[in-house]
């Protein structure tokens, strides 16, 4: 089993219940796929064969997670961007038959091959920051074919790249123009048929509904969360990003692993995010780009401690963004929080947000050595700074991404 010791490390464990679990003049061993021990410079001695890299006080974290991407699609909506510049918003788009839909409509021309060329530079992108689990949604098929053909993308995604990827059904994205005014029987194929043969073919990890005005309404979400569960499948849900629809609540009293956006989540139905242990994952990317004056219920989530995670939501509509640094500094910026909340957001709650934090999110032992050295000695630098990348070696599951020649001892 291959053996790598970090030595004269800063780790941020992402261990404790808060902060960043600092541990400066540290050192901690890999083996194999997993981190096995972790520990002060002055309890360290290196197995004999280990790879030694000495780390030269940089900061190490846990590879992050951007538990919300709607990454594989085809073509852009540069032209939406204009419009929504001269003041059409984006509902409006929507209504008028751009938005999602028009998405979906060059999602439907691409071949699959077309799908994952046009997705793997925005993938490259993001985990060229670091990133190492990703979560893909569907939702630009709205057919039985096309979703699978996204699925299979985000599979082919994770096999040619050798990162994590969660792929996520979200078949109820928005009503397919060949179903106007049929929304409930569109809701019908979802369950009945295109849910069921994804699941069949093994390429769903989670399922997704998208509740709002210009999507579905509470009911039709309620009813393709509880198909997804009768399946087995863990559910999540975007709620609350426009308007109240209360749709938190119910995928939250559904078990869902996360509900997202939540800038309209009242204060009220906080308290039900907690009982149902989801993840508030925001999304403060959407926020920005549709220039939204709504502040998702910070406060409240903190005092109900509900964890709080942070994604891309990388999509060619609301959020065409592709960097979680950026996302994090967004955070602070736009919705006040912390440096330290923003780095738990994008690792140890995004762990949750997809199921996974008994084995990815923290520098903890028996947990996959999924391990970013950053060039900075400091957490809150990466929330800081804008336009920098100082990712310096990625390693996932133990085998280095980016090569750690130069830190290397
Ligand atoms: O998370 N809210 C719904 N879905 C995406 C937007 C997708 C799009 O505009 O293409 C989101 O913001
Ligand atoms: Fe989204």
């Amino acid at each position: 089993m291959s053996q790598t010791l970090f030595t004269n490390a800063t780790l941020a464990c992402i261990d404790g219940d808060n902060g960043y679990g600092l541990r400066t003049d540290s050192a901690l061993l890999v083996e194999g796929d997993k981190i096995s021990w972790l520990g002060t410079m002055a309890e360290c001695t290196a197995p004999v064969g280990a790879e030694v890299i000495d780390c030269e006080q940089r900061l190490l974290t846990p590879g992050l997670i951007d538990c919300h991407t709607h990454v594989v699609y085809a073509g852009d909506r540069a032209a939406e961007f204009e419009q929504r510049l001269e003041g059409a918003s984006y509902a409006e788009i929507a209504a008028a038959g751009g938005g999602i839909v028009s998405t979906v409509n060059a999602t439907r021309n691409a071949s699959a091959d077309e799908l994952f060329a046009q997705s793997l530079p925005r993938v490259h992108q993001l985990i060229s920051e670091g990133v190492t689990t990703l979560e893909i949604k569907s939702g630009y098929g709205l057919d039985c074919d096309n979703e699978i053909k996204m699925l299979r993308v985000a599979g082919r995604l994770q096999s040619e790249l050798g990162i994590r990827v969660q792929k996520t059904f979200l078949g109820a994205h928005a009503l397919p123009p060949e179903f106007d005014g049929r929304s409930d029987d569109y809701i019908a194929l979802v369950c009945d048929e295109m849910l069921p043969r994804a699941h069949a073919e093994g390429l769903v990890d989670a399922v997704d509904v998208f509740i709002e005005s210009i999507a579905f309404t509470l009911q039709q979400g309620e009813r393709v969360l509880a198909c997804a569960r009768q399946l087995g499948l863990p559910v999540k849900a975007h709620v609350e990003q426009l308007s109240d629809m209360g749709g938190a609540a119910m995928a939250a009293a559904r078990g869902a692993l996360s509900v997202d956006h939540l800038e309209y989540l009242s204060e009220q139905d906080v308290g039900q995010l907690a009982d149902g242990h989801s993840v508030a994952v925001l999304l403060p990317g959407a926020f920005y780009v549709l220039r939204e004056q709504q502040l998702p219920p910070l406060a409240a989530l903190r005092d109900s401690r509900v964890p709080i995670a942070l994604a891309s939501d990388a999509n060619p509509g609301s959020s065409p963004i592709h960097s979680l640094l950026l996302i994090m500094n967004m955070a602070c910026t736009l919705f006040r929080m912390t440096p330290a909340e923003a780095l738990r957001g994008v690792t140890l709650n995004a762990a949750r947000a997809l199921g996974k934090a008994q084995y990815i999110g923290s520098l903890e032992v028996g947990k996959q050595a999924d391990i970013v050295i950053w060039d900075v000695d400091q957490p809150a630098l990466l929330s800081y700074r804008i336009g920098m990348n100082p990712c310096r070696a990625v390693m996932q599951s133990g085998q280095w991404r980016v090569s750690g020649q130069g830190v290397a001892a």
